[in-house]
């Protein structure tokens, strides 16, 4: 299994090229199901959580070609509405599949994801959702079996904000007989950019980006080009990198649109933090100060950058503290980042974190993709040499991590 080896204490400098988001791309590629026309995909990310939607498309029957990162499906022959536990179980995400395949085909098993390294992940709001619609839903063998003729327009409300489940009732409703409105909507930007690739396949959605979203089911969508939004996590990962070890970098291809919560987290803790047209640069203090984090559905702070914040308040001036709404476990990392030197308690969901002077390297174990990241932040400001294991949780979510990070100088090297 390959590791990550990092020689910290080098200052990240220079410049690096973001690119496109995971969760973006992960529903928007499975919207080509609602349609027989192909679908191009441009800024699709070389990650290994889209090569596995791909095989997972690939084996119902749809045609899959790429080209770095351009993506072209066709789905016009839909032969097997079936997601297999083997490829549901390596990632939660398949579970987008589901509505598209009712609404397309009329039926779909796909496995229940089940458990989940930061907590019980449930798909109960996809399926109250589409049994709303119409869809009789049964639970057997492991798998969510749905069957309708054809789904019909409803009402939908969420028992709390999902943004899987929103993304996958709002794809089912686009060929849904009548309206449907989904209220407590997540808000996320890769729902306005799923929106924005429907509406260019034919779609009438309204609301994406608020709580309530309506849309207008229609007979068929057409074919349709979509770029995908570049990825705001990757992004914010890079900048609070750069902040830990008191850096100056400039981000191209991304913007701070989408990431206000973190950028302002990030000037409350020292950096200086400019937005250009499609880019963005950071300067860092000598040290941060430490900064409190409580993680919420957009547009407040997002659960996926709790990890990258608790790595840097690690190192901070002061002491702070992080409370996690969203994941009920979700502070894995902190067990690691202690065998670095962190002075980290947890209870419950809130952790409290004393900045030290110095982290030092030791051998740690990545958990889960974002846990990962931030024990590559924590390696980066470590005196010496901090060994990662497990990184194919890294490979799921960040393209070409050890080139981009060796451009912006850091010391990193991928070992078998
Ligand atoms: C998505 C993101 C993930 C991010 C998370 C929260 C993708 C592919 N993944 O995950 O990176 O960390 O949003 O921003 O976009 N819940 C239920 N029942 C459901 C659905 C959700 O109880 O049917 C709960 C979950 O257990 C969790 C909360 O709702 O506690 C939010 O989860 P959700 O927004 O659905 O996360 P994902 O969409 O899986």
């Amino acid at each position: 299994m390959d590791k990550l080896l990092i020689e910290g204490g080098v200052r990240l400098a220079g410049e690096a090229a973001i690119s496109g988001a995971k969760n973006a791309a992960l529903p928007i590629l499975c919207a080509a199901l609602l349609t027989r026309e192909p679908m191009t995909f441009t800024n699709v990310p070389q990650l290994n959580d889209i090569d596995t939607l791909l095989n997972l498309l690939g084996q119902m029957g749809v045609k899959v070609s790429r080209d770095n990162a351009m993506v072209t499906l066709d789905a016009s022959a839909i032969d097997n509405p079936v997601a297999p536990y083997e490829m549901v179980k390596t990632m939660r995400a398949s579970i987008l599949v589901l509505g598209p395949l009712v609404a397309r085909c009329g039926e779909a098993r796909v496995s229940l994801p089940g458990g989940c390294a930061i907590g019980a992940r449930p798909v109960d709001q996809h399926i109250k959702g589409l049994q709303a619609m119409g869809a009789q839903v049964t639970v057997e063998h492991g798998y969510v079996h749905a069957v309708v003729p054809r789904l019909a327009g409803a009402r939908l409300f969420t028992d709390m904000v999902t943004v899987t489940g929103t993304e996958n009732l709002m794809m089912a409703a686009c060929l849904a007989d009548g309206e449907t409105v989904i209220e407590n909507a997540a808000r996320e930007p890769e729902i306005v950019d799923l929106a924005n690739c429907l509406v260019a396949m034919g779609a009438r959605i309204s609301g994406a980006g608020t709580d309530v979203i309506r849309i207008r089911g229609v007979d068929r969508l057409n074919g349709a080009t979509h770029r995908i939004m570049p990825d705001r996590i990757e992004t914010g990962t890079y900048l609070c990198a750069a902040a830990a070890t008191g850096g100056e970098i400039r981000l191209t291809r991304t913007s701070t649109a989408y990431l206000d919560a973190v950028v302002d987290k990030l000037m409350d803790a020292g950096c200086d933090v400019v937005a250009e047209r499609d880019a963005i640069r950071l300067k860092a203090p000598a040290r941060l100060t430490s900064v409190n984090i409580r993680t919420s559905p957009y547009p407040a702070f997002p659960t996926d950058m709790q990890a990258q914040f608790m790595a840097i308040n690690a190192v901070a001036s002061g002491a702070a503290m992080i409370r996690e709404t969203i994941f009920e476990n979700r502070f894995m990392h902190a067990v690691e980042l202690q065998r670095l030197g962190a002075d980290i308690r947890i209870d419950g969901n809130t952790a409290v974190v004393q900045g030290v002077e110095r982290l030092q390297g030791a051998t740690v174990m990545a958990t889960d993709l974002r846990a990962s990241a931030s024990l590559v932040i924590a390696g980066l400001v470590a005196e010496g040499e901090t060994v990662i294991e497990r990184i194919y949780h890294l490979d799921r979510g960040y393209e070409r991590l050890e080139e981009k990070l060796a451009a912006l100088g850091a010391h990193v090297r991928r070992v078998a």
